[in-house]
């Protein structure tokens, strides 16, 4: 076996390993160390931004901190020291402060990159094919219309 294969095409690398062999264009090696940069580039900073906001609002929210520490010790117990992927199902409280966080607190308010591939308007803006779009998805954080008015953690959202 080549020293650049995986030993299986079941795990991550095995997979990005056998589905980049065949593009011809550039080097597999280098579109797989491009790629995991990537995922790891936006996976890191993105989930522990998250998760130090999520705990600093619990810090200054008494009663939300109590009770989804109840629902863990329902759902998932005090014996256990990690939470599973499993458990999350029925950890809805705990989903709904981390929704809530995001909404206050997201560590992407910008999106990536976007190009038009056709044209098209938008609330009256004509946008033309080709042309690079960055949402503000900060935007999102406050919607009347959806009754989010609030720019602190919001109760009624839990
Ligand atoms: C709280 C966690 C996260 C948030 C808030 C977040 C947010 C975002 C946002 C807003 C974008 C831009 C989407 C767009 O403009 O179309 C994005 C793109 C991306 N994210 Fe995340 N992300 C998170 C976690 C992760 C994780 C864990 C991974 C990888 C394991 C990841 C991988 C990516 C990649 C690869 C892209 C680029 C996608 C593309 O090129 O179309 N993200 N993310």
């Amino acid at each position: 076996m080549a020293e650049n294969e995986a030993n299986s095409e079941e795990d991550f690398m095995g997979v990005m390993l056998s589905k980049f062999r065949s593009v011809e264009e550039h080097d597999a090696n280098t579109i797989n160390k491009a790629t995991s940069l990537t995922l790891v580039l936006a996976a890191e900073d993105t989930t522990s931004i998250t998760m130090t906001w999520a705990l600093a609002l619990l810090l200054n929210n008494c009663d939300t901190l109590n009770k989804v520490q109840q629902e863990l010790d329902i759902h998932v117990g005090k014996d256990k020291l990690l939470i599973s992927e499993s458990d999350t199902k029925n950890l809805v409280y705990l989903q709904s402060i981390i929704k809530e966080t995001l909404r206050l607190y997201s560590p992407a308010p910008l999106s990536v990159t976007h190009e038009a591939i056709e044209d098209y308007t938008v609330h009256g803006y004509d946008v033309l094919v080709g042309t690079w779009l960055i949402f503000n998805l900060t935007r999102f954080i406050v919607i009347p219309a959806y009754g989010q008015t609030h720019l602190s953690f919001n109760q009624k959202n839990l």
